[in-house]
């Protein structure tokens, strides 16, 4: 196979997607935001699983594996250039939402298809935006000032913040990821098959269909 592009070697009806650090980022990211999800709901009390100080070492633990996987990302896709397949489209928005919630179980053919410039459809793509531009700022921007609230009378914050409109915005940011996780794990069943779009996401190959 050749080692710079795949696609040399791709067979009629599947094409090379997701590279192997982007596959690396993507369920490493998952499992990341899971265990935040999942420590997180229990420091809010929630339910109790771990007890709260074990949840709030994990929880912790995690932010900075998150922050240190995102470093790297946004590096790789500065360096790969990648970082365009994130740049918003208004093209075909309104035919992907009709497909999404009246097409789709209809039959029609799916409007989008993916390239190797282009992979995401056009409402996955703002869906990415509001998720790095809006819920990621909110969950950091809260999640940092929480960790470091034994610093705020040093550096004066305390006389314009208190812990619980932070506490507030950071909770608000939990619930806005989640809503994102189930939206998103319901997308990843509507390719041409319940799996198809999984599979993609673990071996980098997409099945192109014969009818699209
Ligand atoms: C997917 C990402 C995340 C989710 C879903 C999440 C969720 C939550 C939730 C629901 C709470 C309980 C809030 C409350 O009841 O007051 C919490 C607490 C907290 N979170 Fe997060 N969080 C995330 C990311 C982060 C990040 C990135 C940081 C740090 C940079 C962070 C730091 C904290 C801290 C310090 C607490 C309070 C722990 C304590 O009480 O000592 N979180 N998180």
């Amino acid at each position: 196979m050749d080692a710079v592009n795949p696609n040399v070697d791709a067979k009629p009806g599947r094409i090379y997607l997701y590279k192997r650090y982007e596959r690396f980022w993507h369920w490493s990211q998952a499992l990341l935001v899971l265990t935040m999800l999942a420590t997180g709901f229990e420091i809010h009390g929630s339910y109790q699983l771990l007890g709260f100080e074990p949840a709030v070492r994990l929880h912790t633990l995690a932010a900075w594996a998150l922050l240190t996987l995102w470093a790297f990302t946004i590096f790789w896709q500065f360096t790969t250039g990648e970082w365009r397949q994130y740049l918003p489209t208004h093209k075909k928005v309104v035919a992907m939402a009709v497909y999404y919630s009246w097409g789709m179980f209809r039959g029609a053919p799916h409007p989008f298809h993916k390239t190797v410039q282009k992979k995401h459809n056009p409402l996955q793509r703002l869906a990415y935006l509001a998720l790095l531009a809006m819920i990621s700022p909110l969950i950091w921007g809260s999640g940092l000032l929480y960790l470091f609230r034994a610093v705020w009378p040093e550096l004066g914050i305390d006389r314009w913040l208190t812990l619980e409109w932070v506490a507030w915005a950071h909770t608000a940011g939990a619930f806005l990821m989640l809503a994102f996780v189930v939206v998103h794990v319901y997308l990843t069943t509507t390719g041409h098959t319940l799996t198809a779009h999984i599979k993609a996401m673990i071996t980098g190959w997409d099945e192109v269909p014969e009818d699209a």
